[in-house]
């Protein structure tokens, strides 16, 4: 994909990337290497060919599967540095990253190992390339709320690396609210709130008024079929509660990259951010996720809009906020 100069220019935020989900096929075959594992395909671009997801749970197939070449402390310090140079190319000032620690702990990969593999890249990148970010570490619904309990409490000793938590993985027959007391008790530790809301999901909607009204969330990741409900739109737009959005991801999951949602959703009050979720599955980074939707015919005031939204929703501090709003304005000029 192309991108035109105003979208590769705009200083960007990003908000919903999964940091495992940027396990480009190349990394993925040279951490294989360095840790003696044969992989089933072999050449990088035959596993880019093997990516043909239809769903959400084919999707998640292959992402965990990725996973399994994530052993050592190294490996998750070259995941992360390698996103976060990537993001730095393309004009992300901020960056909230998601990770999965039970991908990893259930296959015996410590805690520590993850988050200090990845802190270190954290700190080696704002140093080489100024973007600053954090982490938000999410629990897996499809695994028992006992075990995500217990990844909350082994969190705590990390706290000072970690902003909040979020929900994310399969949602089919996993309702938010089944996790209320894990966010509850992550609320009372100090995290902040977020959780994925996946796009057309059986019970999209159900799950959406948990996120707001059992949970306390104070974004929404995906979250964009709360156009089917007049009453909960205007709820998420009267209470601040934005949506981190993913038009490239959208279109593997779901039938389209829902930007009339995003439009429509954006002229009733919600502020909606675009991101690239896991952009080495669903190829593209948040550039190209902008790109698309000035592909669509969107000007480039609605995708400076954007970015100032994913500013407002971000949990950055207020000095940055207001540096990154400034140059997004001198940007524009
Ligand atoms: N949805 C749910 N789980 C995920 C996603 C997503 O978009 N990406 C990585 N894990
Ligand atoms: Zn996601």
């Amino acid at each position: 994909m192309k991108l035109s100069n105003f979208v590769s220019g705009l200083p960007k935020v990003e908000l919903h990337v999964h940091v495992e989900g940027t396990l480009e096929p190349e990394l993925k075959f040279a951490l294989a290497k360095r840790n003696g594992i044969t992989l089933a395909e072999p050449t990088p671009a035959q596993v880019r060919q093997s990516y043909n997801f239809t769903d959400l749970t084919s999707f998640l197939q292959a992402y965990y599967d990725g996973m399994n070449v994530l052993l050592t402390e190294a490996d998750f310090y070259d995941l992360a540095l390698s996103y976060l140079q990537k993001a730095a190319g393309q004009n992300v000032r901020y960056v909230e990253m998601f990770f999965d620690p039970q991908a990893h702990t259930s296959r015996g990969v410590s805690f520590h190992t993850v988050i200090r593999g990845i802190h270190r890249a954290q700190v080696d990148a704002e140093a080489k390339w100024g973007i600053v970010s954090t982490l938000i570490m999410c629990f897996l619904r499809d695994f028992q709320v006992e075990y995500a309990m217990a990844t909350l409490l082994e969190s705590l000793p990390y706290a000072q690396w970690i902003l909040g938590v979020g929900l994310d993985s399969d949602e089919n027959n996993h309702p938010p609210a089944d996790f209320s007391t894990v966010f509850a008790r992550a609320r009372q530790e100090g995290y902040l709130l977020t959780a994925h809301c996946d796009v057309d999901m059986p019970n999209s909607i159900e799950h959406i008024n948990q996120v707001v009204n059992q949970i306390g969330a104070y974004r929404i990741d995906h979250g964009t079929n709360v156009v089917e409900d007049p009453a909960l739109v205007r709820q998420l737009a009267d209470s601040n509660i934005g949506l981190t959005s993913c038009p490239i991801s959208n279109s593997w999951i779901s039938q389209t990259a829902k930007v009339e949602e995003i439009i429509q959703l954006t002229s009733s009050g919600v502020k909606v951010s675009i991101n690239s979720d896991d952009p080495a599955y669903f190829g593209g980074y948040i550039a190209e996720n902008y790109q698309l939707l000035e592909d669509s015919g969107l000007d480039h005031s609605f995708l400076a809009d954007r970015s100032r939204d994913a500013v407002a929703m971000s949990w950055a501090s207020p000095t940055l906020k207001r540096q990154i709003l400034d140059e997004i304005d001198e940007y524009c000029a």
